[in-house]
This record gives C-alpha cells, sequence and structure tokens, in this order.
C-alpha cells in the first residue's frame, strides 16, 4: 500500500488531497504545525497526525523518517497575506521548509516529491495565456519563495535523482478554504451563500481570475505522481482550470443556492492584486504528458463546494 506524508495536510488542500488518497486505498500520514482540524472529523482515525515544523530540521527529518513514506506531498506553506506581512518567516517557511523536505527526501530515498506552487511565480509581463516555461518575475514574496522552491526541487532532481515533480495551481475554490488573499471572493461567495449569510463581492462585475476546483488540484497532484517518467518533458506543470469573471461566479453561485444574497462592492486595492495574477495558464504540457483535463466546470465545481459545505454545518457554526 502507497505511504504518503502530506506536509501542511491538516489545511485546505491537503484535506481534499488525504480524502482522494485514503480513497484510492493509500495510507495518510500528516506532518502539520497544527494541533489538529474540524475538516478531519470523518477521517481523523484514518490518517496518522504528527504535529511539526517544516522549518524545524530535525522535525522533518523525524516525520520523513517514522512514516516510512515513499511519498511527499509538500503542502506545507506560507500563503498571502501572512506571507507579505513577514516576509522573512515566509522565507523561512517556504524555503527552508523545502530544502528540509528535499533532503530528508534524498537521504531516506523517498521515492516521490510533489510540490504545490502557484500561478504567482509569474508577474505581470507574460503573456495573456501564460507558456509552462514563461520568465518567472514574481510580484510578491510568497511567489519569490514559490519560484526558489521550483528551482532547489529541480536541482535535487538533476543533482541527486530526487524525484521531485510539481504544479503551478491557479487560485482554489472549495469547502475549507480559510484564507482571505486577494482571491477569497471566489470561495467566500458560494461559502457564505451556501450558509445562509450575505456576502459582497470586492472586485467588478467584469474582473476575470483564473479558478481550479480543489477536487481537480487534488487529481492533479495525484495523476502527475503516477505518471510514468518517461512521459514527463519537465518537473514543474502549469494546470488550469477555467478563468471566471465577477458576474460567472455570481450566477455560478446563483445557479447553486437560488436564495443568495450577493452584491458587488468593488474595492480598487483588492481589484489590482487580482489584476497582478495571470488570467489564463497554458496547461498543453501538463495535457499532453500526463493527460491532465479539470473534471469540473464552474457550475459543477460551485454546486459540489455547496452540497460539500452543506454536509458539514459544525465547520461554520
Ligand atoms: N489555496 C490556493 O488557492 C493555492 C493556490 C496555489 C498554491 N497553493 C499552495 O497549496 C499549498 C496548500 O495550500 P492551502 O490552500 O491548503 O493552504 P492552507 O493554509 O489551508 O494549508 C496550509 C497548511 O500548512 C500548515 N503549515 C503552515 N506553516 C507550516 C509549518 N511551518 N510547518 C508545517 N505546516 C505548516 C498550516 O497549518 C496548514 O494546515 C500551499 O503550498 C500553497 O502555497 C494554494
Amino acid at each position: 500500500m502507497a505511504k504518503n506524508l502530506i506536509t501542511g495536510g491538516l489545511g485546505f488542500i491537503g484535506f481534499h488531497l488525504s480524502n482522494l488518497l485514503l480513497e484510492q486505498g493509500e495510507e495518510v500520514t500528516i506532518f502539520d504545525v497544527a494541533a489538529g482540524s474540524p475538516l478531519y472529523r470523518d477521517i481523523n482515525d484514518k490518517v496518522t497526525l504528527i504535529r511539526g515544523d517544516v522549518s524545524n530540521w530535525s522535525q522533518v527529518l523525524d516525520a520523513v523518517r517514522t512514516s516510512g513514506a515513499d511519498c511527499i506531498y509538500h503542502a506545507g506553506a506560507m500563503l498571502p497575506p501572512g506571507t507579505e506581512q513577514n516576509p522573512q518567516a515566509a522565507f523561512n517557511i517556504n524555503v527552508n521548509g523545502t530544502y528540509n523536505v528535499l533532503e530528508a527526501a534524498r537521504m531516506f530515498d523517498v521515492k516521490s516529491v510533489m510540490f504545490l506552487s502557484t500561478l504567482a511565480t509569474f508577474g505581470r509581463d507574460v503573456p495573456s495565456i501564460v507558456p509552462n516555461d514563461a520568465a518567472q518575475h514574481p510580484l510578491n514574496m510568497y511567489g519569490v519563495t514559490k519560484v526558489c522552491c521550483e528551482r532547489l526541487g529541480e536541482f535535487y532532481q538533476r543533482r541527486y535523482g530526487v524525484n521531485f515533480r510539481g504544479v503551478r495551481l491557479t487560485p482554489i475554490l472549495g469547502m475549507g478554504r480559510v484564507d482571505s488573499a486577494q482571491s477569497a471572493y471566489i470561495y467566500k461567495s458560494g461559502q457564505e451563500a451556501a450558509i445562509g449569510r450575505p456576502y459582497s463581492i470586492y472586485v467588478e462585475t467584469d474582473t476575470s481570475i483564473a479558478v481550479l476546483y480543489v477536487k481537480d488540484a487534488a487529481w492533479g497532484l495525484y495523476d502527475l505522481k503516477n505518471a510514468p517518467e518517461e512521459k514527463l518533458s519537465t518537473r514543474i506543470y502549469n494546470l488550469y482550470g477555467m478563468t471566471a469573471t465577477g458576474q460567472g461566479i455570481h450566477d455560478a453561485v446563483m445557479k447553486a443556492v437560488p436564495a443568495a444574497r450577493i452584491d458587488f462592492q468593488p474595492d480598487a486595492k483588492q481589484i489590482q492584486l487580482v489584476h497582478n495574477l495571470p488570467e489564463k495558464l497554458d496547461d498543453a504540457a501538463a495535457r499532453n504528458d500526463w493527460g491532465w483535463a479539470p473534471r469540473y466546470s464552474l457550475d459543477e465545481a460551485v454546486a459540489d463546494f455547496v452540497k460539500d459545505i452543506r454536509s458539514r454545518p459544525d465547520i461554520y457554526a
């Protein structure tokens, strides 16, 4: 049975990835700085939790050794706005944390290291559909740390043969996301509607943003991990789901929750931050090399997300 270690596994994507791996009959150990998560109520006894900090070398070493993992999904990270408020902590957690994971993988011959990167590694100096190998000049500390990690992972693959693979994700929608980064409206609109609270979308109706459903992100990681080595033309793949306008998100939520109370209260500062993000990633490499294709449209994603939230009112009480 495949043994997985998910750093940051108590978080939003880690939870959906845990579910997917358990459904596939695989073992899951979580390494997280947090003590627990209400998301895990129904699968708590199916996973092993090791509490620790990815920036702490001995804790990472110990977790990789005791888990006996043959695959590490490295999701543990600091995200915006925390990264921008405290860039030094962001470097320590994101870059040193990834170095610790790669070193431990090298020392214990872990078969695969899967990395979660982001479209925020690209600045505004890229084509409107961002190629997989576009120059990366990120505008924020979060993106800077993730570019460092991508290059570090590639180095470990070339120099030591560590099977490092990664995906660049666009902003993610799904149950359990809690951060307040610039893309928060893509999940808060559906979340607040599902639990019967009003919500104001802080971008314009025609502001566009790239969106991926969290279950597609989990499948992307899983499928890339299982792709034959000889099919891979790169170590890091853009994953793209769809581009949605503020109006498109509003309409998808109204379809899933007809009684939703959503309006628009545009905030120029937030809109500028959204404009800093590329709207489309070229995911041809992922499609061609290992058959990537998102399973959910925007309407399907929002409907599934709303259903998930309504099945877990305890999380939002
Ligand atoms: N959510 C998105 O839209 C998105 C988009 C692109 C990439 N990503 C990447 O996906 C990964 C997971 O993101 P998420 O949305 O699940 O975020 P999240 O904040 O929900 O989860 C992150 C988890 O990491 C843990 N963590 C933080 N610092 C840690 C440390 N020092 N040691 C161990 N654990 C630590 C947190 O406790 C949390 O459980 C991150 O690497 C993130 O950069 C997320």
